[in-house]
C-alpha cells in the first residue's frame, strides 16, 4: 500500500528528497477545482496527491464524535496530537484512514463542509495539522492542495498555483458533487453556504485563503479541468 502518513514512514518507498521542485502547491476556495485538478496532475506527474481539506474535515468528525467545543482549543490540540492519520494513495481518490477507519465517506457528509472551516480556525489545530503535513511531504514528491499551501506550509515550494472561478460556476459544481452523493439538497442552500465558508476562510486570522505572492493564479471558470492540467503543465515545463 502507498501511502502518506504524518506519524511515521511506514507506507513510504523511502525516496528521500529535499528539494523544494518537488512540490508543487495549489491552493483556492471550494468549488474552484482544485480536488479534481491536483488529482489529476499529479496521477500525470506521478507525485502524490495531499488533499490537506480532508485533514481538517477529519479533525471536525473527530472532534465533533468527542462532542468537543470548537472553542475549545486547548482540546481541540490534544485532540490532534493523538489523530492517527493517514492516506491510503494506492486509492483513486485516495482514502483517508483515522486508525483502521476508513472516514473517506464520513467526512463529505453534508455538515462537514461548515464543520471543517469552523475548526480550521483554531490555532492549535493549524499548527498540529501544518505540522503532520510537513511531515508528510518530507520524504516524497507532492501536490499538496489546500488554503495554505503556497502561503504558509510550503512557502519554498518551488511551483504554487491557486485555482480560482466565478461564485456562480463554485457553486454550480458544489451543487452537482451534492446531488451525486444522493444529498438531497437546495441549490440556494448550497450558494448560501459556499458565500459563508468563503468569508469564514478568507477572514479567519490565522492563514487566511489567499493567493500567495508568487503564485500563478487560474481561473477555471468556462474552462475544463483537462483544459487547467494542460496549462498547469505548460506553466511546469516553462519554468
Ligand atoms: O478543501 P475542503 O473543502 O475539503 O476544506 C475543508 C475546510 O478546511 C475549508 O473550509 C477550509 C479548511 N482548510 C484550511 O483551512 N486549510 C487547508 N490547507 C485546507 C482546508
Amino acid at each position: 500500500m502507498r501511502g502518506l502518513s504524518g506519524r511515521s514512514a511506514r507506507y513510504w518507498p523511502g525516496i528521500r528528497v529535499s528539494d523544494m521542485n518537488n512540490i508543487i502547491t495549489i491552493d483556492g476556495p471550494g468549488g474552484s477545482g482544485k480536488s479534481t485538478i491536483s488529482r489529476m496532475l499529479a496521477r500525470k506527474i506521478n507525485f502524490l496527491y495531499l488533499d490537506t481539506g480532508a485533514m481538517y474535515r477529519a479533525v471536525a468528525l473527530a472532534a465533533n464524535r468527542e462532542d468537543i467545543d470548537f472553542r475549545d482549543g486547548k482540546r481541540l490540540g490534544e485532540l490532534c496530537g493523538l489523530l492517527d492519520l493517514h492516506f491510503d494513495t494506492d486509492e483513486e481518490p485516495p482514502s483517508l484512514f483515522l486508525g483502521n477507519e476508513d472516514i473517506s465517506m464520513a467526512i463529505r457528509g453534508p455538515e462537514m463542509d461548515m464543520l471543517s472551516s469552523e475548526v480550521s480556525a483554531v490555532k492549535e489545530v493549524r499548527e498540529a495539522m501544518v505540522s503532520i503535513q510537513r511531515k508528510m511531504a518530507r520524504e516524497t514528491k507532492v501536490v499538496a492542495e489546500g488554503r495554505d499551501m503556497g502561503t504558509v506550509v510550503f512557502r519554498e515550494a518551488g511551483h504554487k498555483f491557486f485555482l480560482t472561478a466565478s461564485h456562480a460556476v463554485r457553486a454550480e459544481r458544489r451543487y452537482k458533487e451534492r446531488l451525486e452523493r444522493g444529498e438531497a439538497v437546495l441549490r440556494s442552500v448550497v450558494e448560501a453556504e459556499l458565500k459563508r465558508r468563503d468569508r469564514q476562510d478568507e477572514t479567519r486570522s490565522i492563514s487566511p485563503l489567499r493567493p500567495a505572492e508568487d503564485a500563478i493564479v487560474i481561473d477555471s471558470t468556462g474552462l475544463d479541468p483537462e483544459e487547467v492540467v494542460e496549462e498547469i503543465l505548460d506553466h511546469l515545463a516553462g519554468s
